[in-house]
């Protein structure tokens, strides 16, 4: 989809569809007044005949209005004026794209961006615009064979702003959109193939085909036989059942000065959680190959800042595994010694995620990281706790929580602070081992980061959960791309680039 910013008045564009606003009760909106009284009347003549209350997402697509320069008027009802908050701001934009790809109109200019929404500026409504527009029309479709796509699907919008004044604001919030919206696809692609595709070596090679895009990434590997060297002997164990090697890849963005301390994300990559010798239930079990969706997180947005060549230094690490039952593969009872030394004892061996990452946080500290955040599809419990709106934050560093938060709240993209208090660490202790990978019934989630806790004390860290947002199930089931408009918000925030108006 191509997008572009103007500011113009309704009457003089020249489109194959122009949107604006109407809200409840058949109020219309400044922009559709304008229309009304070029077309003497004809827009409020049919409110008044009932043809649209205004409710939101309400449309009326109208032909041939007269006077009117543009082929197609589309009416979109916006609900009441007071109440239009940034949910239904984004459900109307949402609505609206799936109705211009049906109309047949391959362009339009959207007034909706000058929709007034609680609390939000120029720069959110277009951006937030340009992430809802790409969201919807995402298919994944690589791997049908028959691809019935529509005969003409919408191909350029132009949003408009209000004043002069705001294009070059509306300019920068449509690159970062798109930026984002890049990087959902990619980690939406990534998550989507199944994992008899997406194998950590295939984590890799999408890493790879980044780096030959973008000068300033770099993309190296660690496979099994040098995690032996390392002594990551607790995230060799996890993929020990499996065939696919387990490779964990790192993506370097030099986009500061050289020296100065990286940003590091670590994502787990489980591309198949089949819970290893403590087989999970089959029911959903397919769902599974979404455990890889931090590495995916990861991956997006390391495209997202790629795209955007942000002036600092990030490192992204893609922690790719698998975890299955064989012959070979680990067992409950085990005790691994992890690269940090301390040791572990397995009492499930479907707690594997921390596993993998206790040893890739381990390994992150050669970087000398200026702050580490690790991202992974890490506990049930934490879908229990959250649902699936918010991603969970944990953090050892109250500054960096708020960061993170303020970056959610920016991007839309939930999350919500859980706490990490050493009272919950007496639930991983263990008698035979430093500790076990196991919390008991309550607070899974919190036990689990409590565990990534004991490896990451050199740094400053947080832990995002996104088990319950990486993606959906049902008959709409896919990857969300979550939570890369978050990182990327936090990414863009930490290189001091304004977003705001
Ligand atoms: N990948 C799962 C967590 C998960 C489960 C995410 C369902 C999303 C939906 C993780 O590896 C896992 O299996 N966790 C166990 C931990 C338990 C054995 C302590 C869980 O949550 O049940
Ligand atoms: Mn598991
Ligand atoms: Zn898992």
């Amino acid at each position: 989809m191509e997008f572009s910013v103007k500011s113009g008045s309704p009457e003089k564009q020249r489109s194959a569809c122009i949107v604006v606003g109407v809200f409840e009760p058949r109020r219309l909106t400044s922009v559709a007044e304008q229309l009304d009284i070029i077309s003497e009347g004809y827009i409020s003549n049919l409110l008044r005949r009932g043809d649209l209350e205004g409710q939101a997402g309400q449309m009326l697509l109208l032909h041939h209005v007269p006077n009117i320069l543009s082929e197609r008027v589309l009416l979109v009802g916006c609900g009441k004026e007071r109440e239009l908050d940034e949910r239904q701001y984004k459900q109307i934009i949402s609505k609206t794209v799936k109705k211009l790809n049906e109309t047949g109109s391959m362009e339009a200019v959207s007034f909706l961006t000058e929709l007034h929404v609680k609390g939000r500026d120029t720069y959110w409504k277009v951006r937030q615009a340009v992430e809802a527009t790409q969201d919807t029309l995402y298919t994944f479709l690589q791997l049908k064979t028959k691809k019935d796509g529509l005969r003409r699907p919408l191909r350029k919008i132009v949003f408009n702003v209000s004043t002069r004044r705001e294009l070059s604001i509306g300019e920068r919030a449509l690159e970062h959109g798109l930026a984002v919206a890049q990087g959902s696809k990619t980690a939406k692609d990534v998550a989507n193939m199944p994992p008899n595709i997406c194998n950590p070596k295939y984590l890799l090679e999408q890493a790879e085909i980044l780096a030959a895009i973008y000068d300033n990434l770099h993309v190296s590997s660690v496979n099994e036989k040098q995690m032996v060297d390392l002594e990551m002997h607790s995230y060799l164990a996890v993929g020990r059942g499996s065939v696919n090697e387990s490779i964990m890849t790192i993506m370097e963005h030099k986009g500061g000065p050289s020296g100065q301390a990286p940003i590091v994300l670590v994502g787990k990559g489980l591309t198949f959680d089949s819970g290893g010798i403590s087989l999970k239930a089959g029911e959903g079990m397919d769902e599974m190959k979404y455990d890889m969706g931090g590495a995916a997180g990861v991956l997006g947005a390391m495209h997202t800042i790629s795209a955007l060549n942000l002036p600092i230094n990030i490192v992204g690490i893609l922690a790719g595994c698998e975890n299955m039952p064989d012959a070979n593969a680990y067992r409950p009872g085990d005790i691994l010694t992890t690269m940090s030394g301390q040791t572990v004892e397995v009492l499930n061996t479907d707690a594997e995620g921390r596993l993998v990452l206790c040893d890739a946080l381990t390994y992150v500290e050669r970087f000398d990281p200026e702050l580490v955040v690790d991202v992974a599809t890490l506990t049930g419990a934490c879908v229990v706790a959250l649902g699936k709106h918010a991603s969970a934050v944990f953090s050892n560093h109250n500054p960096l929580a708020h960061e993170l938060i303020n970056a959610s709240e920016q991007s839309g993209d939930k999350a919500w602070r859980l706490p990490l208090w050493d009272e919950y660490q007496d639930q991983i202790e263990s008698p035979f081992a430093d500790m076990s990978n196991l919390g008991g019934r309550g607070a899974g989630a919190i036990t689990a980061a409590c565990f990534l806790s004991r490896f990451t004390r050199k740094y400053n860290w947080a832990h995002m959960d996104i088990a319950g947002t990486a993606w959906v199930g049902g008959k709409n089931k896919g990857s969300t791309g979550r939570p890369v408009p978050m990182l990327s918000q936090f990414l863009i925030n930490r290189a001091g680039i304004e977003t705001e108006d």
